[in-house]
This record gives structure tokens, C-alpha cells and sequence, in this order.
């Protein structure tokens, strides 16, 4: 019998059963009693995992889609900004923003590195008159597997730009590790459905500061779908201003209790622990990670090179075909030359073990000679028996 591949790719990630059974049900109308039930359920949840007091928008768009909503309704054609780039998707800031008209400056890292809070103070000491209407951040890479310090990051910007907007890009860091829009005095956050909310793709987050809904009432061009002031309002109702994706909302009510019961700090951990395991996972195996210093690594991704002589595609392909495993490869640039273990979302050390042995079996196979279990051990080593599951796992495993 055909199992379900294994999604070990930095989402969309695997779905826990409650979430599954939840959106498979009969259709609900979006303007039904029963909905808005749902809605008045999860809007408090959404601001309890982005740590803030403030509504949270919910687009029925994929992460890119509250990337451009979050310039499109606070600057304004013509503003400049200053996009922090370590990778393909921090430089989406930069394309969006031009996209919009605005004037965009980068200052760019290697791949595989962060921007330092030294780095970036000495940059903005230099531009202390540069009148920055936002500063654009990432906090998880996923092109890289990078995690930047951005709390560290953030208080450097405020020293010379107090009132400058900060805005931040949180799709494959929100629920994989600490966040909180309004104790770290961010402007506005993304996030996505399809990463640590454990849903498919979709859904769209964005939560916001006073300073930011402030911009929005001098914003001149907010554009019709993502207007900040629609959403505040059809929100307030416990409703959204336009059909959104009923399906995906219900799966949402149900992940962020799965996470509420589970606690952020236990969430935080786990992933912790998986990008720990994994990572000593891979070097154990002889293959080098990508993010060469470990207090980068993202807590949602690993990434690595494949050993010399061997493809990516051969141990990618490998992986799917004799354990129904998917792993990513690198995107762009990197594709064929890095690929890129997930750990985000609905997983635990099960999965991680898993495709940690297979990656081994795989690797054997195609002539790069492993030590009989040296990554799994090491990842073992390397979890310091913390055990972790979901409490979708924990649910199924207890029935
Ligand atoms: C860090 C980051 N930013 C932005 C995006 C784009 O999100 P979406 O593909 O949901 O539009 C992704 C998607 O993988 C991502 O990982």
C-alpha cells in the first residue's frame, strides 16, 4: 500500500490529523452564524502568536501577498527604504518595494550569513540624516536556512531611527521560535499558513504597531484587496470583506489550539531541538551545512552541501523513491548545489530520525560511505533527550 510521502521541505509542512478532519467537513458559509463563531475564536489566538494587542490582519493570500500589504498601506510611491538581504527572499523586499515606486536601498550579507547588530550600527550612524521610511528585515532565510538576530537588530535601528518603520518578513520563524511584535517593537510581521501553522498554503498574516496604523492614515495609495482600513473594520464584525478561504480558517482554529496546548515555549523548544538533531545530524554523515556558524541556524531549516561526486537530484530522488521522503532542494542560485532539510511545523524527532537514516541508507547507496548509524546517533546526542512531539502526535499515539 502507497503511504503518504513524508514532507520534510520548509513547508508547506505535514498537517496534524485534527486539522485534516476539520477541513475535509461540509461546507460552511462565509457569512454563516457559524463562522463568525470561528473567526471571533481565532483573531485572539493569531494575536497571542505574534505576542501583540493589536488586531492581526488574515488575507486569503499566500505570504507574499501580506509582504505587499504591509508597504502597499503604510509608505507611500517615492519613500525610501532600506532592505537588510541575505538571500531570495529578503531581496523579495527590494522587488516588492520597487514594484510600489518606492526608492529602495539594500544593504546585502553573503548567503549563508546574517546582518550583525556591529555591521548595521555602523551602517546607520553613517545615514543618521537619511530620512528611512521603513527598514525591511528577515528573520528566517529559508533560502539559506539562516536565523538573524533581529531583537539585537531592531534595538540598533531605533538608536538612529527611532521612528522609522520596521518591518519584518516572520513566515518560516513564527511558531518555531521566540517572537513578540510588540515587546521587540517591530511595525508590522508576516507570516504564512503553510510553515509553522501546520495548515496548507493559503492564509496570510499581519500584525501591526500603533506607528504603523498611523503611517496607514497618511498613506496615500493603500490599494483595494489588502487595505488595512477594510480589514480593521470587517474584523471588528468578526467577519473578512471578501469570500475568504472557509476551509483553511477552520483547519486554523484548530492548529493554533493544537499550538495553545502545546505552550510556545514547549513549541520553541522542540523545533530548537530538531534543528540541533538534524544538524549534527548531517555532520555526522561527512556533509558540510550551508550556515557554516551554528547560532545562525534556523530552527525551521536545515540546509546542506551534497558530498563530492554526488548529486543533489540523485540524493533528493533517492529519498522520495525508496521512503517516499521529500526533501528540497536549494532555489535559484543554489538549486543543485545545496539541499534542504525542514523541520517545521507538525514534526517531532520521529521525523527527523526517519529521514536522518534514509539520508544515510541513500547516501551509502549512491558511494558516499557512512559509518553504520553516525547520523542518527549523533542526532540522538544532540536532542539530550528532550522528547518531542506534537500534541496531535501525543493525541494519535494516546488513542
Ligand atoms: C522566508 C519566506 N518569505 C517569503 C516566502 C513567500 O511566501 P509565499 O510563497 O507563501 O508567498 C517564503 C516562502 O517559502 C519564505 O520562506
Amino acid at each position: 500500500m502507497k503511504k503518504a510521502d513524508l514532507l520534510m521541505i520548509p513547508g508547506p509542512t505535514p498537517l496534524p490529523e485534527p486539522v485534516r478532519e476539520v477541513m475535509g467537513r461540509p461546507a460552511i458559509g462565509h457569512r454563516s452564524a457559524e463562522f463568525k463563531e470561528v473567526l471571533k475564536r481565532v483573531f485572539p489566538k493569531l494575536q497571542w502568536i505574534f505576542g501583540s494587542k493589536n488586531q492581526v490582519f488574515l488575507y486569503t493570500a499566500s505570504g507574499t501577498g501580506a509582504m505587499e500589504a504591509s508597504m502597499s498601506n503604510t509608505l507611500n510611491p517615492g519613500d525610501r527604504v532600506l532592505a537588510l538581504v541575505n538571500g531570495v527572499f529578503s531581496h523579495r523586499w527590494a522587488e516588492i518595494a520597487k514594484t510600489l515606486g518606492l526608492q529602495v536601498e539594500t544593504l546585502d550579507v553573503p548567503h549563508g550569513e546574517a546582518h550583525t547588530p556591529a555591521m548595521l550600527q555602523e551602517y546607520l550612524e553613517a545615514r543618521k540624516e537619511t530620512d528611512y521610511k521603513a527598514v525591511l528585515l528577515n528573520h528566517s532565510e529559508t533560502y539559506t536556512g539562516v536565523l538573524s538576530p533581529i531583537r539585537q537588530l531592531v534595538s540598533v535601528i531605533r538608536q538612529t531611527h527611532p521612528q522609522t518603520l520596521i518591518i519584518l518578513d516572520a513566515i518560516t520563524s513564527l511558531g518555531a521560535t521566540e517572537f513578540s511584535l510588540d515587546e521587540w517593537d517591530i511595525d508590522v510581521a508576516v507570516s504564512g499558513s503553510q510553515k509553522g501553522f501546520m495548515l496548507p498554503p493559503g492564509l496570510s498574516f499581519l500584525a501591526l504597531s500603533e506607528r504603523a496604523w498611523q503611517a496607514h492614515q497618511h498613506c496615500q495609495q493603500p490599494g483595494y484587496y489588502f487595505n488595512f482600513t477594510r480589514y480593521q473594520k470587517a474584523q471588528l464584525e468578526n467577519t473578512t470583506p471578501y469570500t475568504p478561504a472557509t476551509p483553511q480558517i477552520l483547519g486554523l482554529d484548530v492548529a493554533l489550539t493544537l499550538m495553545q496546548e502545546e505552550g510556545l515555549e514547549a513549541i520553541i523548544r522542540r523545533h530548537q531541538t530538531l534543528s540541533r538533531m538534524t544538524r549534527a545530524g548531517v555532520k555526522a554523515m561527512g556533509l558540510e551545512p550551508f550556515v557554516r556558524e551554528d547560532a545562525l541556524a534556523s530552527p525551521s531549516v536545515t540546509s546542506f552541501l551534497p558530498p563530492a561526486g554526488i548529486s543533489v537530484d540523485a540524493v533528493r530522488s533517492g529519498l522520495k523513491k525508496r521512503f517516499g521522503i521529500v526533501i528540497a532542494d536549494g532555489q535559484k542560485e543554489l538549486k543543485g548545489k545545496i539541499m534542504r532539510i525542514g523541520h517545521l511545523g507538525h514534526v517531532s524527532e520521529r521525523e527527523v530520525l526517519t529521514t536522518l537514516s534514509a539520508l544515510e541508507a541513500v547516501l551509502t547507496e549512491l558511494g558516499h560511505a557512512v559509518p553504520t548509524g553516525a547520523g542518527v546517533a549523533a542526532a540522538i546526542e544532540a536532542s539530550q533527550n528532550t522528547h518531542t512531539q506534537t500534541p496531535a502526535q501525543k493525541a494519535v499515539s494516546h488513542a
